[in-house]
């Protein structure tokens, strides 16, 4: 890009962004998706890094503007609010039954019952009634912690402010999708536009806008729905299945999807998903695929959770939409792995109703792959939130094929593929190799740290901390607790944006994160394959923080018992185990830890059910078991808090062993460990 480009580009990037910050802070209306936001920023950024005399006087970057403290109290929800596993293809359905019939040992002569409803692409919410009334109603947040929106909720003619009849629970909690369909959808974007404020993208982002409203009497103009599908908190079960429980929450005055059937077979689930398929356009409201449920509530219970999901529930999803549209230029963009992201900008075109502007090619052999290089026409998709992909090149555009940097396009450095030791196989990312070092990766790791399901420090997002390391005050995650310290010299109350208010605002708010759930503490490192689900479980696994890095620091040692007790933590397999191990070796990432360890505290998690009796012990599982299958036996005990090891040793304090079991059986009693039967280990946890 030539000097006069640069200037013209970040002209336009100065506008865009300031448009974007204001649909996005002040009406509700994002017009971008956080990735092509945080595209654009960095754009930004790199340019003025090449360009340093370039810098705008009204650059996005020296902006540090206070985004407004959340509008609403929060509610910390009774039971979790999570989220599902999706199913792509037929066979995926095929594979979720049979994963659900193995897991309860249930073979093929015996029924097993599965709902099938819509699932409505709108936002979930969280209804308390108790005594019949409606006391609270809550946004999904993070699933653990949601915004209160009860006045706004309780503006909606389809959510009852008292339940009907006198047959219900002290304590109900019903939740389900509030969403607005087409026509209220038209409507309201008619209004906007007449009003000169911009048109919502879509329907889900109408239906949050309208609920997260200062002043409910806009919320309750704006017609919104909600289908009642689940229960959180309860105090008596409505029944003893799905379909039952719903039909109950009908009878209490809540809409059900009518569409909604049993089936007891994969074939059925299909058929009845291609059926709402052809029938999706005429429904009126969007959804986005079909959930399957297990109908037997009792079922439900033993099939439990994995992480922030169920096992007796998944959903199907519809398949992407595609369009055809010209590249106009490649870009990459360096995450906070380091991770070079080639990113084509695209001539912008609306697919199902969103216009995309940007779509990822995600690596360099994926642009080997597919051929591509700017300029060319290609066919693009996009499904539900996920980024928008490149698919093939229509017509190709003459000309050699892209090539990725191999410098970081940021700070210069040599950006290297690994190559496994192990396997001798290159890696297909691209990495700059500066670490924190690196403008960009240390800007994308501290959005990381304090976002929402991270640290979630209030007033403090992307653009903020952009705009602390931009002036050189944040430098590594500790920095961001000692800013009101430094203030003196800071003065934040008097830069641009920013007030009196304002800046204490934002130290209570990092005041009130010196404390933090270790399973919170781990994620925000945004150490590489560790997400909110494993964090959660190695932080109930070890509980203190602390005791996990002794471990982890024993556990680099190749064939050690941390290294395997790492290893027996359900759902942490071997690519998270070496990215820990790796991630506590180096000495630039443990000094950042101490740094942070001297200002906050990790609050140890709570052990799960520590009133079972074999809640902290560990136990082994042999033989072939008859009672229940391994998955679930395994998955039981951990629910107790149990650890469940492969091996035996000193430190098993149980066997169960089932038929056909040998050499664990005979070093269980040479090491004097306790054996049960499958029936005795059923006794034992009730
Ligand atoms: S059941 C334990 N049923 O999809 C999970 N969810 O991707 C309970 N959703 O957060 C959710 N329609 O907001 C369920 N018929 C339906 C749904 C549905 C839409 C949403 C819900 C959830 C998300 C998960």
């Amino acid at each position: 890009m030539s000097e006069a480009e640069a200037k013209k580009r970040l002209a336009a990037l100065a506008m865009e962004i300031k448009a974007a910050d204001a649909l996005y802070y002040q009406d509700d209306a994002p017009i971008l998706t956080d990735a092509e936001y945080d595209a654009l920023r960095q754009e930004n950024v790199a340019l003025e890094q090449a360009y340093p005399h370039l810098i705008r006087k009204d650059s996005p970057s020296k902006s540090v503007g206070a985004k407004p403290s959340s509008k609403f109290g929060k509610i910390t929800h009774v039971v979790p609010m999570l989220s599902l596993d999706n199913a792509f293809s037929d066979s995926d359905v095929q594979d979720f039954v049979d994963r659900v019939r193995k897991f309860l040992r249930i073979d093929h002569s015996q029924t097993l019952i599965f709902t099938a409803e819509p699932k409505i692409d709108g936002l979930s919410a969280a209804l308390r009634y108790e005594h019949g009334k409606l006391v609270s109603g809550a946004t999904r947040g993070d699933g653990r912690v949601g915004e209160d929106v009860t006045a706004n909720l309780a503006t909606l003619d389809t959510i009852p402010k008292t339940l009907k009849g006198s047959e219900f629970p002290e304590v109900l909690e019903v939740r389900g999708e509030v969403y607005i369909d087409h026509a209220d959808f038209a409507d309201m974007n008619a209004k906007q536009e007449k009003a000169g404020k911009p048109a919502y993208k879509n329907p889900r982002n109408a239906a949050a806008g309208s609920l997260r409203q200062i002043d409910p009497a806009i919320t309750a103009d704006r017609n919104l729905k909600f289908f009642a599908y689940t229960w959180g908190d309860l105090s008596a079960p409505l029944s003893d299945t799905q379909m039952g429980a719903v039909e109950r929450l009908k009878a209490l005055g809540f809409c059900i999807n009518s569409e909604m059937k049993c089936h007891g077979t994969a074939q059925e689930m299909i058929a009845h998903y291609h059926a709402i398929e052809t029938k999706r356009s005429e429904l009126g409201y969007d959804i986005d695929g079909v959930v399957y449920k297990v109908n037997d509530l009792a079922l439900q219970e033993r099939l439990g959770f994995v992480s922030r999901a169920p096992r007796w529930a998944t959903a199907h999803k519809f398949p992407a939409e595609k369009a055809i549209t010209q590249i106009e230029a490649i870009d990459v963009q360096v995450g906070r792995t380091g991770a070079l992201t080639p990113v084509a900008r695209l001539s912008p075109i609306t697919v199902g109703g969103v216009l995309v502007s940007n779509a990822t090619l995600h690596n360099e052999d994926e642009i080997l792959r597919l051929g591509v290089k700017p300029l060319d026409i290609v066919e693009i998709q996009r499904a539900g939130d996920v980024i928008p992909q490149v698919l093939r090149v229509v017509k190709d555009s003459g000309g050699a094929v892209y090539t990725l940097p191999k410098k970081c396009p940021v700070c210069g450095a040599n950006a290297e593929r690994d190559v496994d030791e192990k396997t001798g196989r290159t890696d297909v990312v691209r990495r700059c190799t500066n670490g924190l070092s690196c403008q960009a990766q240390l800007i994308e790791g501290l959005k990381h740290f304090v976002s929402r399901r991270a640290f979630d420090i209030d007033g403090m997002g992307a653009k903020q901390i952009e705009g602390f390391i931009h002036k050189d005050l944040i430098k590594e995650p500790a920095d961001i607790f000692t800013l009101e310290s430094r203030n003196a010299d800071i003065q934040l109350e008097t830069w641009d944006g920013w007030g009196q208010t304002s800046a204490s605002n934002l130290f209570a708010a990092i005041n009130e994160r010196r404390k933090l759930d270790f399973d919170r503490f781990l994620y925000a490192l945004g150490i590489r394959h560790i997400g909110r689900g494993n964090a959660n479980l190695i932080a109930n696994h070890y509980l203190e923080f602390e005791k996990f890095r002794t471990h982890i620091d024993l556990a680099s040692e190749i064939g050690s018992p941390a290294r395997k007790d790492l290893m027996d933590i359900d759902g942490v397999g071997p690519g998270q185990v070496e990215a820990l191990t790796r991630f506590f070796s180096e000495a630039e990432n443990r000094k950042i830890v101490d740094n942070l360890l001297a200002q906050i505290d990790v609050i140890p998690a709570i052990p799960p059910s520590s009133e079972s009796v074999v809640s902290g012990k560990t136990v082994v599982f042999t033989g072939k078991l008859e009672l229940f299958s391994r998955d679930e036996a395994k998955a039981r005990a951990q629910a107790l808090g149990a650890k469940v090891s492969g091996s035996v040793s000193s430190k098993t304090d149980y066997l169960v062993a089932g038929p056909g079991a040998g050499s664990k059986l005979k070093k269980a009693a040479e090491l004097g460990v306790e054996t049960l039967s499958e029936q005795e280990w059923l006794v034992l946890i009730g």
